[in-house]
């Protein structure tokens, strides 16, 4: 049986306030659901993320971490940082990591294993563009994003991690892949997961989820959660989110 997560990425998004308002009704509503819960705020709000969900199920993750373990490198955050902060998991290669700031598969992959390394859950995000989809190579760019990582964690790293499939066309723009497409490339991943004796771990589908489609979605097969931009910004539709999983 696989775990099943819904993670909340807030990317650039929140002020204290607004933070500790979320934070207290997400973890007030006592979420009774099987599904792992886990919000991936901006470094900053770390410290008050920790805090807050002190004794609660829900987890904290952060949105990045360095390839470096420490040293002169100015504006990074390493994953012993995050660590110091209760973060359990962390999002490595996020499809705005990698078309805005340069994040290429190889810097993906030393992301995934400097937070392995930290005893950190990495949530590798793999993905195709709507121009390789119409190309015809949505099951290319996929696996070569997960072959990236495995060449460099290893199977058994892999099994450490999650996976969470973002199709950069679905990525805050309403579109969201229907639930046939994210079961195709969910029965890609799982396959080539199996080739390389991986076990049985997580794979997420982002991209537009909202409360009205998350439960026809995470009802496929290879669909093991959620990993959910806009609507985690706001409990009652994150929860309900939640509750689909
Ligand atoms: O990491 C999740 C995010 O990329 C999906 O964003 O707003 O389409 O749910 P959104």
């Amino acid at each position: 049986m696989r775990n099943t997560w819904v993670i909340g990425n807030w990317k650039m998004n929140g002020d204290l306030a607004a933070n500790a308002a979320l934070l207290k009704d997400i973890v007030a509503a006592s979420f009774s659901g099987s599904a792992n819960l886990a919000v991936c705020v901006p470094f900053p709000y770390l410290a008050q993320a920790q805090q807050a969900l002190a004794g609660s199920r829900v987890l904290l993750g952060a949105q990045d971490v360095s390839q470096f373990e420490q040293g002169a490198y100015t504006g990074e955050v390493s994953a012993k940082m995050l660590k110091d902060f209760g973060v359990a998991l962390v999002l490595v290669g996020h499809s705005e990591r990698r078309s805005l700031f340069a994040d290429i598969d190889e810097v993906v992959a030393a992301k995934a294993w400097a937070a392995l390394t930290a005893g950190l859950t990495p949530v590798v995000c793999v993905g195709e563009t709507l121009e390789e989809r119409e190309a015809g190579q949505a099951k290319t760019v996929v696996l070569n994003q997960l072959k990236a990582v495995a060449d460099v964690v290893g199977a058994q790293g892999l099994t450490k991690c999650v996976l969470a499939y973002e199709p950069v066309w679905a990525i805050g723009t309403g579109r969201t892949a229907s639930p046939e497409q994210a079961q195709e490339v969910h029965g890609w991943l799982r396959v080539a997961l199996a080739d390389m004796a991986v076990a049985q771990i997580g794979i997420l589908y982002g991209g537009s989820v909202k409360a009205s489609n998350a439960a026809d979605i995470f009802n496929q097969a290879d669909v093991d959660g959620g990993l959910i931009g806009g609507a985690s910004l706001v409990a009652s539709e994150f929860l309900s989110i939640a509750a689909a999983a």
